[in-house]
């Protein structure tokens, strides 16, 4: 078992360290808990991919780190960028940290931009915001060097966003967000509305920029096999936590918690000493925030839900791929037949 003092010490000299990060948004019947202290790392360069169902807190905490909620939203925690607290800097500092230091490409930006200015004219204006002494002919010629970049041909700036395909309005957003040569990224399910030809490219183009600029890069989805190919790390989140991290290949390939067990389409059967891959993935839904089950909030689902899991919410355990889980079959007291027996 491992307390999150201890992780917090293992990770000094982060390009983001969130801590302890929870959020809840008002509603008429009370606070609804979306994000449940969350601990989690990203060093520069280096690509983390955060996976979980629809509602499970993703949005929330991408929109978080640049301080993007609705104002009503009760968050506590700390959002270190650089060493800097994003959640209580100046407003000043954040205009200046946004774009800068840190960018997002939202869920659904294909429908983000603006539908009467030309593409080109949107990116200047984000890149002339942060560098006012940039004029008119540099910030094109910067545009046209941003969409070659991205694989469109500098011309496209003058295009509507409508004469552009979903793939390349993405692209278009991807640049956007590289204008102000961000050192962290933050793409929030970018290819999810793509077909899977074009979902491939922008993966590939993602990976690539990634490389080139040393960019940190959180990507956000709910498909564990995408995250497989593109990332060094993945976070796994049920319920408003992270319940799994640990190396991208080893997670996908040997889940330690039921969830992800579920999630890659891999559970094991008892007395089968491989792996198997389910296509019926998960049974049932996730529960509603606001009447979490007790103890382990994954416990009506799993398919290895024993006796203490209905009173004890897990802390983090370390795990066999050398991330952490949070799940009892890993607590050798417990459970002293091991995960996967
Ligand atoms: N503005 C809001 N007001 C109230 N509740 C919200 C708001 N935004 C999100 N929520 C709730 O917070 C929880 C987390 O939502 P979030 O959008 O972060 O999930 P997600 O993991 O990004 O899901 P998806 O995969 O569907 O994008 C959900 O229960 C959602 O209903
Ligand atoms: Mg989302």
């Amino acid at each position: 078992m491992i307390s999150t003092g201890e992780r917090v010490q293992a990770s000094v000299g982060s390009l983001l360290s969130v801590r302890d990060l929870s959020i809840a948004y008002p509603s008429q019947a009370g606070p609804v808990p979306a994000v449940r202290g969350v601990t989690f790392d990203v060093a520069e360069g280096e690509i983390l991919g955060l996976a979980g169902e629809s509602g499970c807190g993703k949005s929330t905490i991408a929109h978080a780190l640049l301080r993007l909620l609705p104002p009503d939203a009760r968050v506590t925690g700390q959002v270190l960028l650089n060493g800097e607290d994003v959640l209580t800097m100046k407003f000043g500092r954040l205009r200046a940290v946004r774009w800068d230091e840190a960018s997002i490409v939202f869920q659904g930006a294909m429908h983000s931009m603006n539908p009467v200015q030309r593409v080109g004219d949107q990116i200047v204006e984000a890149v002339r915001l942060h560098r006012p002494a940039t004029n008119e002919r540099q910030g094109q010629a910067q545009v046209g060097e941003l969409l070659e970049r991205v694989g469109l041909p500098a011309r496209r700036a003058r295009d509507y966003p409508h004469e552009l395909s979903g793939g390349q309005r993405q692209r278009a957003m991807i640049a956007m967000a590289l204008a102000c040569e961000p050192k962290l990224l933050i793409a929030d399910e970018p290819t999810t509305a793509l077909d899977v030809m074009v979902q491939a490219q922008v993966l590939s183009l993602l990976k690539e920029l990634q490389r080139e600029l040393k960019l940190g890069l959180i990507f956000i989805t709910h498909d564990l096999s995408v995250l497989v190919e593109l990332c060094d790390r993945i976070a796994v989140m049920y319920a408003g936590r992270i319940v799994e991290e640990g190396p991208a290949e080893a997670i996908f390939e040997r889940p330690a918690h039921p969830y992800s067990w579920g999630l890659s389409g891999s559970f094991p059967r008892i007395g089968d000493p491989e792996y198997r891959r389910a296509p019926g993935g998960l049974p049932g839904d996730p529960p509603d925030p606001q009447h979490l089950p007790t103890g382990c909030p994954f416990h009506p689902r799993c398919p290895r839900a024993f006796e203490p899991c209905p009173d004890t919410d897990p802390p983090m355990y370390p795990a066999e791929h050398g991330g952490f889980a949070a799940c009892l079959l890993l607590d050798s007291k417990l459970n002293p037949e091991g995960a996967r027996a």
